[in-house]
């Protein structure tokens, strides 16, 4: 999707910093769109939103822990003060952890899971509805996992917060589906970015051998599956997953 189709529209991306937040945010800026860059890393957000002016679209960077309830209800009011209230909140902003077996899994690490994944999107969504219902018009895209639905072996704790995503936001889809807001979900497979180099070279190169397409996928695979949900075509489109993933299927 290329032109001006999010042309005066804003999006708000977390993990905006990172791989596939910061091509989600070059990528709705290549639409149209002026972009809130929210990462826990002011710095890395600061870099997304210099490359989204150098795009020609207005741009704001925002140092946020979307755990923090109050920081994001900030950040959502700081965006709507310097660029407008946001049609657009793409929650993707995550972590992943060191691979752990079940048995020694611990309780704190399931919380952070889900305070990251689930509580941070449930924030973000929270906080920009409202302006979506006045609008009426809105879209919010969630960054799921494959993990929800395969499962992800010495990553339970990820896998079961990816998957707490998708019942948030299909539920969310159901009750707003009259309103002219969409929401979706993008379930990658494995992506190239700093996040999968917990695995180590050995276990990188199992997993790329086990994708049908034989090579990982890119951030800009997934950008363009988020810009598809976000674009005014995608209007009948909510409740989904989009899983581009090369192909891997484990179950
Ligand atoms: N890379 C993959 O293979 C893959 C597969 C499936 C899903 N995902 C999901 O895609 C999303 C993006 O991950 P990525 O692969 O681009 O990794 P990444 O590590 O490059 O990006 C994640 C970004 O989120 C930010 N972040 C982490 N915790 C935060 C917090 N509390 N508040 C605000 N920002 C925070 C990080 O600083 C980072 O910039 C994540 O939700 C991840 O779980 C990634």
């Amino acid at each position: 999707m290329t032109g001006s189709t999010l042309q005066g529209k804003v999006a708000i991306v977390t993990g905006a910093g990172g791989g596939i937040g910061r091509a989600t945010a070059l990528r709705l800026a290549e639409a149209g769109a002026d972009i809130a860059a929210v990462d826990i890393d002011g710095q890395t957000a600061g870099e997304t939103a210099r490359r989204v002016e150098s795009l020609g679209r207005r741009a704001l960077a925002l140092e946020v822990d979307v755990t923090d309830a109050d920081a994001v209800r900030r950040s959502v009011d700081d965006t709507a003060a310097a660029l407008g209230a946001p049609a657009i909140a793409v929650c993707n902003a995550g972590i992943i952890g060191e691979p752990s077996p079940f048995h020694e899994e611990n309780v704190a690490h399931l919380r952070r899971q889900f305070a990251v994944h689930v509580e941070g999107a449930f924030h973000y969504m929270q906080a920009t509805i409202g302006p979506m219902l006045t609008e009426g018009w809105g879209r919010l895209v969630c960054t799921s996992s494959i993990a929800a639905t395969a499962g992800y072996p010495r990553g339970s704790s990820y896998a079961a917060a990816k998957a707490a995503l998708l019942g948030l936001v299909r539920s969310i889809a159901l009750e707003y589906a009259s309103k002219g807001i969409t929401a979706n979900c993008v379930a990658p497979g494995v992506i190239d970015t700093d996040m999968i180099q917990v695995f180590g070279a050995d276990r990188l190169e199992r997993m790329r051998a086990a994708i049908p397409a034989k090579h990982f996928g890119q951030p800009e695979d997934i950008a363009a599956a988020i810009a598809y949900l976000c674009s005014p075509e995608a209007g009948y489109v909510t409740g989904q997953i989009i899983s581009p993933n090369g192909g891997l299927w484990f179950s």
